[in-house]
């Protein structure tokens, strides 16, 4: 077709004019870094003479569009596009399992060659089905690219499409290390409209890592979701983009620069966890940003995220609170007992801080620093948000307790009942992890008495949508070992300051 070929000259022209305004940029780059910058060591004529000699990729047989549509989205109306590795799989479907539900989510697993026997036979009726990555070897670019290997990680989205699986709303890319969040997801994506283009997940949370790679791109294992017709979009010149970018190490910086060529751009939302941090992740996890919680990743890194369990069990206990109520999952929520200058900070299902001095939300909110960068040279800033140092200062030094148990309450539900005392609660154990030994904050005002903390939490979902987090009162601290705290609505001008 005429206009076909019209806009494929066009498009050569404009990539070459981009391609030439990268080159330059990237000369400067190097010149100016004089070596080490290992992104972008490319064979700068070499590639742009590949731009020119593009072919147009032969058409795609497309699945039918989703319908229109003016219902919510549900879960099944993700299409998930995970890649994986057959030699790390035996170690990470343990991982995959807890989040990934049978006859409910829809995807595949690409494997970078055929599974061998230890994972086999294939458990189709609670795993996705898997499929091995095609094999590029024969690509052209495959002899000249820096990391060839990625090629076919980029091409899981294409694969996938090309599955041709019908009412997809949403394609959603991970890693098989990626722990997904999926009511929060489809809460998060209930946002956007699938039929627009939308390339939405999270950035890194190191400044260095977003700095080498961008600011502007989804990292991959954060997972991300992309509309349909993005996919679509994406999908028809993806293999024209991996020859466009031969010098891009990772599978996510060739995605996000064949979505910016397609006019699109990264949609950052705070519930997508990249995890490029090392250690101990509890002072991240207690200081969640106020948004539902997307994904947790390189969970195989951090240390276990309960201190008394192993990382795999670790994964299944919090998923014990996010079965009964993902909206809440690590919303922090604060209050306080100003006779006592206590202040409590929990994050719902996961932890609950004391600290022996009143602090203001504003200052809580910033997460401890217990972790350490990805990047080897620590040097701030080293994190794209603000962290409060870990001291040995009394008033400073939070005693820390693990979420244990989650019960749903159901009160007073006889027939007859028709009185407002038939609210449905939650209750939660959270159990001191270890004695803090450090001296009191203020005489003789000391919590390390306190072994457990309950916490009473309304069992309904929480609204993101009002934008505004929730308020608790601390009920009892006068029990022999156990405080209690209640969680509610923030009263409408209410603010919890000290
Ligand atoms: C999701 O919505 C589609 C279309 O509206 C429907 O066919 C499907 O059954 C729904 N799935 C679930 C799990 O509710
Ligand atoms: C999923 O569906 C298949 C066929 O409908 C069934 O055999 C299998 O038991 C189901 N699996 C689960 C975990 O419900
Ligand atoms: C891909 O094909 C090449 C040759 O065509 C072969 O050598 C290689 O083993 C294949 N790779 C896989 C993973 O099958
Ligand atoms: C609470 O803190 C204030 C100073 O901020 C102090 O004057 C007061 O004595 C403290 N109260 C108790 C009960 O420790
Ligand atoms: C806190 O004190 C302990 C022992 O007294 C010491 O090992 C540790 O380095 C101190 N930590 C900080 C952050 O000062
Ligand atoms: C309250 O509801 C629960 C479960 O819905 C039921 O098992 C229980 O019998 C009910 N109690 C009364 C007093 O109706
Ligand atoms: C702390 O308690 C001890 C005995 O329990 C008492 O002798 C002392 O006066 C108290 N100190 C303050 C500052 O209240």
């Amino acid at each position: 077709m005429n206009p076909q070929r019209h806009n494929n000259l066009s498009t050569k022209l404009n990539l070459c004019k981009i391609l030439a305004a990268t080159a330059f940029v990237i000369y400067i780059v190097i010149v100016y870094h004089n070596s080490e910058s290992y992104v972008c060591n490319l064979p700068v004529e070499k590639t742009l003479n590949k731009v020119a000699a593009f072919i147009s990729s032969p058409s795609l047989p497309l699945p039918p569009p989703s319908p229109p549509a003016f219902s919510p989205t549900n879960v099944s109306q993700l299409l998930f596009c995970i890649s994986g590795s057959v030699k790390a799989w035996r170690n990470r479907r343990s991982y995959f399992r807890e989040w990934w539900r049978p006859n409910v989510t829809r995807g595949y697993i690409f494997f970078d060659k055929e599974p061998t026997m230890d994972i086999l036979p294939w458990p189709y009726d609670n795993l996705p089905p898997y499929r091995v990555s095609e094999n590029t070897t024969n690509f052209e670019v495959y002899s000249y690219h820096v990391r060839p290997d990625v090629i076919r990680i980029v091409r899981a989205i294409l694969e996938t499409f090309r599955e041709g699986d019908t009412d997809v709303r949403w394609y959603i890319i991970g890693d098989d290390d990626t722990i997904f969040f999926l009511d929060n997801m489809v809460e998060l994506l209930g946002r956007y409209d699938h039929t627009k283009y939308f390339y939405i997940g999270g950035i890194s949370e190191g400044v260095k890592s977003n700095f080498d790679f961008s600011f502007e791109m989804a990292f991959g294992g954060a997972g991300c979701a992309i509309s349909y017709p993005l996919a679509e979009a994406l999908v028809a010149n993806l293999d024209q983009c991996i020859e466009t970018y031969p010098f891009y190490f990772v599978s996510d910086q060739i995605l996000s620069a064949c979505i910016a060529d397609l006019g699109v751009s990264l949609t950052y939302e705070k519930g997508f966890h990249q995890i490029d941090l090392v250690g101990d992740i509890s002072g991240f996890l207690s200081a969640h940003p106020q948004e539902p919680l997307i994904s947790l990743h390189h969970l195989d890194i951090v240390s276990p995220l309960f201190p008394t369990m192993d990382r795999h069990k670790s994964v299944r206990h919090l998923m014990t609170a996010a079965k009964v109520d993902q909206s809440r999952l690590l919303q922090q929520t604060v209050c306080y007992h100003k006779q006592r200058n206590w202040t409590f900070s929990i994050a719902w299902g996961y932890s609950a801080y004391i600290y022996e001095d009143l602090i203001p939300r504003s200052i809580l909110r910033r997460p401890l620093e217990t972790f350490t960068p990805w990047s080897l040279t620590k040097r701030p800033p080293d994190y794209i948000f603000n962290t409060r140092l870990v001291t040995n200062n009394s008033c400073e030094t939070p005693h820390m307790f693990y979420f244990r148990s989650i019960t749903r309450l159901i009160s007073n539900n006889d027939s007859n009942s028709n009185s407002d005392t038939s609210t449905d609660e939650i209750k939660m154990i959270y159990v001191r992890h270890k004695p803090r030994q450090l001296p009191s904050c203020y005489p003789n005002h000391s919590a390390d008495y306190i072994s457990k903390i309950r916490v009473y939490a309304p069992a309904t979902k929480l609204n993101f949508v009002e934008h505004r987090g929730e308020c608790c009162d601390v009920i009892n601290i006068d029990g022999k070992k156990t405080a209690e705290i209640r969680i509610r609505d923030c009263k409408k001008t209410e603010i919890v300051i000290v």
